[in-house]
């Protein structure tokens, strides 16, 4: 298994070209299969989730064209083509479903186009239990009958799925997006209260826009669908991912330097711009992204919250934690999103982090330096925390079990080796 090696202290200067979202890109392809037509998806990422996703996809008998080559970290992202001209089989089998949750979505486009559907229960990051009520009830609101078997979700629609009107009891961007999915081809109108707002909600519903739905609420807690007999092609461009631009902001700050976020948008990444600017890293607009500086002076602690966007994003606690190691004073982070995900609170103690973990929250006392260790990624975002600790170390970190770091950092040490870091992949 291939492994990271970080030799720390470099300061980060130049730029990093932000790539295409993960979270984005995962629902757009599966909304290929809502159509019979060709949908093009540009800015597509070079991940191993990515293609996971290809794979659970063209099973179903999606056919995937890809265009652009993943070269290197300055390459744009690849252009995918996929067309579900039918609908090869309605089942998701465990054995690919497990490997990542974002599979689950599948369940609601297969259901509205097939009327049918069979979708093992998902695995993903160990990060707690992950459930996945709201995506049933939110398909049943829709008139659809759902049993679970043998571990599989079985979902029918015989004549159809109907509008329907379904309030999420929490904010979640997977239910949102399998059930707006859904109502785009159920017969009249359906009503969504309390969806999520994340960036990518809004990217899928653009997507679906084009393809034909009709969508409205959009950016807001009500979406309304006004449901179509049949969506067509379209062409769509994934926006760049804002969990990547906050990892380098976040790397930025904690080795020092100036590195300009080539395409990050500002207008995506929420609450990340106040709070760096208030522990006193000069963060801001360009006219190419997002420029993150930190030139001689330190940074202060955090007070900071997990929550549903705009607040701050549970994919971003393990990096933040990573920077507070080395602040000056005391950092408090509340998880409130998913159980289980202070898995890298060991690992970063090795690094010499004090940190105290009571349930879901976590004191982080800043201390002077951290020490290069050996080190285990946990899961996808714990492992980039353990890579910007890694870039602070003194001495050597070796970062193990990267395989999670490569479902959702495309290039990760070729964009941070330009700017200057000391970090090569070993492969075995
Ligand atoms: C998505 C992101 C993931 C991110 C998460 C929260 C993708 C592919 N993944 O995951 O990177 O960490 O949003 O921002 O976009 N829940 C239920 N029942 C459900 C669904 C969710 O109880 O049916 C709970 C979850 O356990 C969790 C919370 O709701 O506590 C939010 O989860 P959700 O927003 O659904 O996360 P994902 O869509 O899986």
């Amino acid at each position: 298994m291939d492994r990271i090696r970080i030799r720390g202290g470099n300061r980060l200067v130049g730029d990093i070209p932000i790539s295409g979202a993960k979270n984005a890109a995962l629902p757009l392809m599966v909304a290929s299969l809502l159509t019979e037509e060709p949908l093009v998806l540009a800015n597509v990422p070079h991940l191993a989730d990515i293609a996971q996703m290809a794979e659970i996809l063209g099973l179903l008998g999606v056919s995937i064209e890809q265009n652009g080559t993943a070269s290197s970290a300055g390459a744009p992202g690849r252009t995918l083509t996929l067309t579900a001209k039918t609908i090869a089989q309605t089942t998701a089998p465990y054995d690919l479903v497990r490997k990542m949750r974002a599979s689950f979505f599948v369940l609601g486009p297969l259901l509205a186009r097939a009327g049918h559907a069979k979708v093992s229960l998902p695995g993903g990051c160990a990060i707690g239990p992950r459930p996945v009520d709201f995506h049933i009830q939110g398909l049943e609101a829709l008139g659809a009958r759902i049993t679970l078997e043998d571990g599989y979700v079985i979902a029918e629609a015989p004549g159809g799925l109907k509008g329907g009107r379904y309030r999420f009891p929490h904010v979640s961007v997977g239910a949102t997006e399998n059930v707006m999915m859904a109502a785009t081809l159920a017969k009249g109108t359906t009503v969504l209260e309390n969806a999520a707002l994340e960036p990518e909600i809004a990217d899928l519903g653009a997507c679906l826009i084009a393809m034909g739905a009709e969508i409205e609420g959009l950016g807001t807690r009500t979406l309304t669908i006004a449901g179509k007999p049949r969506l067509h092609g379209a062409r769509h461009t994934v926006l760049p991912d804002r969990i990547e631009t906050g990892t380098y902001a976040f790397a930025v700050a904690a080795a020092g330097g100036e590195v300009e976020l080539i395409g990050a948008r500002a207008d995506t990444v929420g609450a990340i711009i106040p709070l760096l600017r208030s522990a006193g890293v000069s963060i801001g607009e360009t006219n190419r992204g997002i420029k993150v500086a930190r030139n001689g002076a330190h940074f202060t602690g955090f007070e900071v919250t997990t929550e549903p966007y705009p607040g701050f994003p549970t994919d971003l606690q393990a990096q933040l934690m990573a920077l507070a190691a080395t602040a000056n004073g005391v950092s408090h982070i509340t998880e409130t999103i998913f159980e289980n995900r202070f898995m890298h609170v060991p690992e970063l103690t090795r690094l010499g982090a004090k940190i105290h973990v009571d349930g879901q929250s976590a004191t982080v006392t800043g201390v002077q330096a951290l020490h290069g260790a050996p080190v285990m990624a946990t899961d996808l975002r714990a492992s980039v925390g353990l890579v910007i600790a890694g870039l602070v170390a003194e001495g050597e970190t070796i970062v193990s079990r990267i395989y999670h770091l490569d479902r959702g950092f495309e290039h990760i040490e070729e964009k941070l080796g330009r700017c200057g870091a000391d970090i090569v992949r070993l492969k075995d």
